[in-house]
């Protein structure tokens, strides 16, 4: 059987790889283009992605639709996903047991899409994929070689930007908004062929 998201999905399955497994709804794959030049991840899912088994559709995802809406992005422009597929009990960070044993899963949807540019929402997903960097703060906004060919573009978890909604020079939803330009002009730089 040829690998696709489609196979990929159904062999992550009911996955039981670790112990978030015992108290998901649903696991929480991640959704959008095939063929996207972007992806999009963030931590894990929270309690309504948990519900419907849907990323980023309770209100971190509602900020981020209107973050992407800023530049002219929709979901289906994009692929979006989290480091793991389950929701962690009270919206924990996900430990690294359980970010390694999910990450193949991750590996797989970037190889099959093979996106130029990965957006990491927040410190997990970025100190994930890079762990040697410095925190968020410090580091968004700037294209960080990964395995190669590949950026990973670090911006703020929507979620911080919930918890911070003041719009002044330099407060975080300023910044994310000059970060999200910058993902806008990366894709309009590097069309799909
Ligand atoms: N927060 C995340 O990091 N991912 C989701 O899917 C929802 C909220």
């Amino acid at each position: 059987m040829t690998l696709t998201l489609d196979t990929l999905r159904e062999r992550v399955g009911d996955c039981t790889r670790c112990p978030l497994a015992e108290t998901r709804t649903h696991v929480v794959f991640g959704e959008g283009s095939p063929t996207a030049s972007v992806v999009f991840i963030g931590e894990g899912p929270g309690e309504v992605e948990d519900e419907t088994g849907r990323p980023f559709v309770g209100p971190a995802g509602q900020k981020l639709d209107e973050v992407l809406g800023a530049v002219q992005l929709t979901r289906d422009m994009v692929y979006i996903t989290n480091v793991v597929k389950c929701r962690p009990p009270g919206n924990r960070v996900p430990s690294k047991d359980e970010m390694s044993a999910c990450f193949p899963y991750l590996e797989a949807q970037i190889a099959l899409i093979n996106p130029g540019l990965i957006v990491s929402l927040g410190n997990t997903p970025t100190q994930w994929l890079l762990p040697d960097v410095d925190g968020i703060t410090k580091i968004r906004g700037s294209f960080l070689p990964w395995r190669g060919s590949m950026r990973v573009f670090p911006m703020f978890h929507p979620s911080y930007l919930l918890r911070n909604p003041q719009r002044t020079k330099g407060s975080p939803k300023y910044l994310a908004w000059q970060d999200i330009q910058r993902v806008r002009e990366w894709i309009d730089a590097n069309p799909r062929a």
